[in-house]
C-alpha cells in the first residue's frame, strides 16, 4: 500500500489589491480639543499598516483652513502606492517577487521569465514564454540613427550618461508610444524597452572602447546576446563562457526589482504625468546613476583598491570603527537589518565565477573584510551585514567589465521592474499625477524693488573688452 501523502497547502489566492480597514486611530487636537477617528488600513496578509494621509485634512482649527498634512522628507515613512509586485521584510532578510522567494527564482528561473512574472503577476505558461522571448528577440535591433547619436559622445563619456540619453532618444523614434492607454502600444513599448536596453548598453561600452558596434545575434539567449554585443571581436559567432552567462542571468534576476527605491519612484513619478515609457525609464536611469543608489558596487572596488593588501584589513576596520570618514562599502542597508538575501546568492555565485578566473588578492581582501566585520561587535550591534553590492563589483570586474559600466548592468536588469511598476501605477485608479505638498518656510509677501541699474547687460561688449 502506498504511503499516504501529506495534504499539500492550497496555493494562496491571488491578492485582491484592496486595502482592509483593521481598526481606527483616535486623535485629539490639543488646539481645539476636538476628537477625530481615522481608519487604520492594511494591504494583504503581510501588508504594512497605515492610515490615509488625506484623512488628516479634516483636522483643522477653522473651516477655511487647509487642514493637517504630514511632513516626511525623503519619504522615510510614507507609502506612495499599493503594490503587489515585490515584498521585502528587512528584519527577516526576505525578498519575494510576486510571492516567489528570490532564492528560488535565482536558482531556477530565467531573467525573461522573471520579467514576465513581474509584469503579469503569474509565471508564464510555455506558450506565453515562447511568444514573449520571440517578441523580445525580434526587437533587439535599434534604428541606425542611434549609432550616429552615440558617436556624438566623447570617448570618455560616462556610460550612464550615454544610456540615459539614448533611452530618452528612443521616445522620438516611437512617437506612438505616448498612447499609453492603448494596450497594444503599451505592450510593444515594454517589449521594445526590454529588448533594446542590452543593445544600447553594449553600444555604449563599444563606443567608450573605440570598438565597432556589434549587432544583436538573435540565435542567442538574452544574456548570451548581451555578452556577444559587448565582447565579440572577429569571430563569426560568439561563444560566451557558460559560467558568466549563468552569473549574469542570476545578477539580472537579483536586480530586477526592489519595490519603491529611488529610481522606481522616479519612473512612477515621471510616468504619472502620462509621458511615454521611454521618457519615464530614462528618468529611472538618471536616478540610478547617482552614487547613493546604483553606484555602491563601484565604491566597493575602489575601497578594496585602497586597502591594497589583506594584511591591511584590520587597520582599515579600525579606521572605519574610529569614524574617520571611511565606511565599509557594501555593508549596511536602509531596509535590511539582517543579511541581504541577495548578498548570500551573490557570494555563492562569486565562488563559481572565481573558479574560472582564479582567486585574486582583491577577493582575498573582500573575504577578510567580511569575516572581520561579521565577528566585530561594532558591525554586529548596528546590524551591518553585507549587501548585494559587496560581491557584485568583484564578479563584474572578473568578467572584464570596466568599473563605471557596473551601474549600466544594473539598469538593464532594473528595466524589468521599472516597467512592471510603471504599468501597475497606470492601472491603479487611485493614482494621479505625483505632486507632493511642501511646507513653505520662505518670506511673506514683500514689494518688488529692483536692484538693477540696467536690464539687458550686453554680453557682446564684455567679450570685446577682453
Ligand atoms: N560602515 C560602517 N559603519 C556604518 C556603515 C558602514 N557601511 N553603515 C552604517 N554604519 C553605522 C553608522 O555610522 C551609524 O553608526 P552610529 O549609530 O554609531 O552613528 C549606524 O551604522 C547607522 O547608520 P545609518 O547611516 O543611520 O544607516 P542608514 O540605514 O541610513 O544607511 C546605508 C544605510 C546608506 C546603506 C549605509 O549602511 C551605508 O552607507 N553603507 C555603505 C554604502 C553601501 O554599501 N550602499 C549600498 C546599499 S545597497 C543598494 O543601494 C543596492
Amino acid at each position: 500500500m502506498a504511503n499516504a501523502q501529506p495534504a499539500l497547502d492550497a496555493p494562496p489566492s491571488p491578492p485582491s489589491g484592496e486595502l482592509q480597514a483593521t481598526g481606527t486611530l483616535d486623535i485629539k487636537d490639543s488646539r481645539t480639543s476636538k476628537n477625530y477617528s481615522v481608519q487604520i488600513i492594511q494591504g494583504g496578509v503581510e501588508g504594512d499598516t497605515a492610515t490615509r494621509a488625506m484623512d488628516l485634512r479634516q483636522i483643522k482649527t477653522a473651516p477655511d483652513e487647509f487642514g493637517l498634512m504630514t511632513y516626511d522628507p525623503a519619504f522615510m515613512n510614507t507609502a506612495s502606492c499599493k503594490s503587489a509586485i515585490t515584498f521585502i521584510d528587512g528584519d527577516r532578510g526576505i525578498l519575494r517577487y510576486r510571492g516567489y522567494p528570490i532564492e528560488q527564482l535565482a536558482e531556477k528561473a530565467t531573467f525573461l521569465e522573471v520579467a514576465w512574472l513581474l509584469r503579469h503577476g503569474e509565471l508564464p505558461t510555455q506558450s506565453e514564454y515562447d511568444q514573449w522571448v520571440r517578441n523580445i528577440t525580434f526587437h533587439t535591433y535599434v534604428h541606425e540613427n542611434i549609432k550616429t547619436f552615440l558617436q556624438g559622445f566623447r570617448y570618455d563619456a560616462h556610460p550612464m550618461s550615454m544610456l540615459c540619453s539614448t533611452v530618452a532618444a528612443l521616445s522620438s523614434f516611437y512617437p506612438e508610444a505616448k498612447n499609453i492607454h492603448d494596450p497594444e502600444q503599451r505592450d510593444i513599448s515594454i517589449v521594445r524597452l526590454l529588448a533594446k536596453l542590452p543593445t544600447l548598453a553594449a553600444f555604449c561600452y563599444r563606443h567608450i572602447k573605440g570598438l565597432p558596434f556589434i549587432y544583436p545575434d538573435n540565435d542567442l539567449s538574452y544574456t548570451e546576446n548581451f555578452l556577444s554585443m559587448v565582447a565579440r571581436m572577429s569571430e563569426p559567432k560568439y561563444e560566451a563562457n557558460p559560467v558568466f552567462v549563468k552569473a549574469l542571468e542570476v545578477l539580472f534576476i537579483l536586480h530586477a526589482d526592489h519595490e519603491q527605491n529611488c529610481s522606481t519612484n522616479a519612473v512612477r513619478a515621471v510616468g504619472s504625468s502620462h509621458v511615454d515609457p521611454f521618457s519615464a525609464v530614462a528618468a529611472g536611469v538618471a536616478a540610478l546613476y547617482g552614487p547613493l543608489h546604483g553606484g555602491a558596487n563601484e565604491q566597493v572596488l575602489r575601497m578594496i583598491n585602497e586597502i591594497g593588501h589583506p594584511k591591511n584589513v584590520p587597520a582599515f576596520i579600525n579606521e572605519v570603527k574610529g569614524g574617520k570618514g571611511s565606511r565599509l562599502m557594501g555593508f549596511g542597508h536602509r531596509v535590511y537589518k539582517s543579511y541581504d538575501p541577495r548578498a548570500k546568492i551573490v557570494k555563492a555565485l562569486a565562488d563559481d565565477v572565481f573558479k574560472q578566473v582564479s582567486m585574486d588578492k582583491d577577493l582575498e581582501i573582500a573575504l577578510k573584510l567580511e569575516e572581520a566585520a561579521l565577528s566585530d561587535d561594532y558591525f554586529v550591534s548596528r546590524k551591518l551585514y553585507p549587501n548585494v553590492d559587496f560581491y557584485t563589483g568583484l564578479i563584474y570586474r572578473s568578467m572584464a567589465f570596466p568599473t563605471d559600466f557596473f551601474t549600466v548592468l544594473f539598469a538593464v536588469a532594473r528595466t524589468a521592474g521599472w516597467l512592471a511598476q510603471w504599468e501597475e501605477m497606470l492601472n491603479d485608479k487611485e493614482q494621479k499625477i505625483a505632486r507632493p505638498r511642501q511646507i513653505y518656510v520662505g518670506y511673506g509677501e514683500r514689494p518688488y524693488e529692483s536692484q538693477l541699474k540696467t536690464r539687458f547687460p550686453s554680453a557682446k561688449k564684455d567679450v570685446l573688452r577682453k
